[in-house]
């Protein structure tokens, strides 16, 4: 690897583009600093122009290209993050763009890519497939095509956050990887400057290419599975991102979407900060324990890479995460189907301040005896005390009663 080379590229590339993107704050974190027993920084990328680290790398990239090339516009494939920052910077440079999007695209991605000025093309189940399309176009056109990370300026334009982490001066530095080219570029600013720095690669278990790639000690391809994790799917990491990574990258950790969804409900409710699937990941792995931290000093920065999540799946997530935390609980109590029965139950319910969300009734299931009602009561309450306290006082009252998990 031409780590010089590379490094001269990210220098260039930070005083390139530093006109058209935020240098993102870097946040203490208390609560999360007391959850992993480090010092916990936040770098924001989500507070990143169109959400994302992404516009760092489509500005170097775009600004790198002579007069010619700009004229002929540049051409991306896209299921999100780089679409929308390709789009950006492109409208801003005033340079014609297309962004093909695979049909399953988030709905969220595709209406900012597209308000961002660029014609979007819906092409294909698959990144291969609005790949072929790319290729197409690009045969009729000669339109320049801007690689998501297998492309040495998108890189360097990544690397660009490694420049800003600098003044400090971090111990182990967290980031998720699809393709790979966040991770290389943050690398090779990093351990430029800090040899013996901890760089930990995160990937969402639904997509191990580069985790068992670097295991391996070979480029493999793995096809992804769902997640919600969208933007760190990713079936083939490039020869470029492998090798820089085999190389600077001390450690890869897998994290599920339970613990991404987890780490984006803490975030959102104790830290005020809204991130998406991949944006979360690091924090995600750091709260699972899956990434040794070893010392209460250690300053650890998670990268927080993107904040463009689809309303539907936050609420479904915000849901979620409350039934986690038991927070909210749902029981289903099983009592005669006689009037005044389902108030004493309630009763006990507002003994403890539980505030109903919803009831149900049903008589009818096979193994509801005759005579009987099974009722299940979604309630929201204050603490899991009072909901232990709850059901000692249902169980003494000889009620059948058990809490739906
Ligand atoms: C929010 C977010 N985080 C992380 C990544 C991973 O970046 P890379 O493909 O360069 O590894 C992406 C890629 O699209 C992303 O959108």
């Amino acid at each position: 690897m031409k780590f010089l080379e590379y490094m001269e590229k990210i220098k260039l590339a930070k005083e390139r583009i530093s006109n058209y993107i935020h240098v993102t704050p870097i946040d203490y974190s208390t609560t999360f600093s007391r959850i992993i027993n480090a010092k916990v920084y936040l770098k924001l990328e989500n507070l990143q122009k169109t959400g994302s680290f992404k516009v760092r790398g489509a500005f170097n990239k775009l600004l790198s290209l002579n007069e010619e090339e700009k004229k002929r516009g540049v051409i991306a494939v896209s299921a999100g993050n780089h679409a929308q920052g390709v789009a950006y910077a492109a409208s801003t440079l005033n340079i014609k763009s297309i962004i093909i999007m695979p049909e399953t695209a988030p709905a969220s991605k595709y209406l900012a890519t597209k308000s961002y000025g660029a014609e979007v093309i819906s092409y294909g189940k698959y990144l291969h497939e609005s790949m072929r399309k790319a290729e197409e176009i690009i045969k009729e056109t000669g339109m320049i095509f801007v690689h998501p990370y297998d492309d040495l300026d998108v890189i360097a334009g990544q690397g660009t956050i490694g420049i800003e982490l600098y003044d400090l001066n971090p111990d182990i530095v967290v980031v998720p990887i699809g393709g790979g080219g966040l991770i290389s570029g943050i690398s090779i600013a990093l351990k430029y400057r800090f040899p013996n720095i901890k760089i930990i690669g995160v990937q969402s278990s639904a997509s191990p290419s580069m985790k068992v790639s670097k295991d391996l000690g070979r480029l493999v391809e793995i096809e992804p599975t769902y997640s919600i994790a969208d933007g760190i799917l990713v079936k083939s990491p490039s020869e470029l991102t492998f090798n820089i990574i085999n190389e600077l990258v001390d450690d890869i950790v897998l994290i599920d979407d339970d613990e991404i969804a987890e780490a984006i409900g803490l975030l959102l409710e104790r830290s005020k900060i809204l991130t998406e699937g991949a944006g979360a990941a690091s924090l995600a792995a750091l709260i699972s324990g899956k990434i040794k931290v070893n010392g209460i000093d250690k300053r650890v920065v998670s990268l927080l890479s993107g904040g463009n999540i689809d309303l539907s799946l936050l609420s479904v997530i915000a849901e979620k995460f409350l039934y986690k935390q038991k927070r909210v609980v749902k029981v289903r109590v099983i009592v005669p189907d006689k009037p005044g029965q389902l108030n004493k139950v309630l009763g006990y319910v507002v003994k403890i301040r539980g505030n109903i969300i919803d009831i149900v009734h049903d008589r009818h299931s096979s193994n509801v005896m005759p005579g009987y009602t099974k009722i299940y009561i979604t309630f929201e309450l204050q603490s899991s005390e009072s909901l232990s306290l709850l059901m000692n006082n249902l169980i003494s009252e000889g009620i059948d009663v058990k809490i739906v998990e």
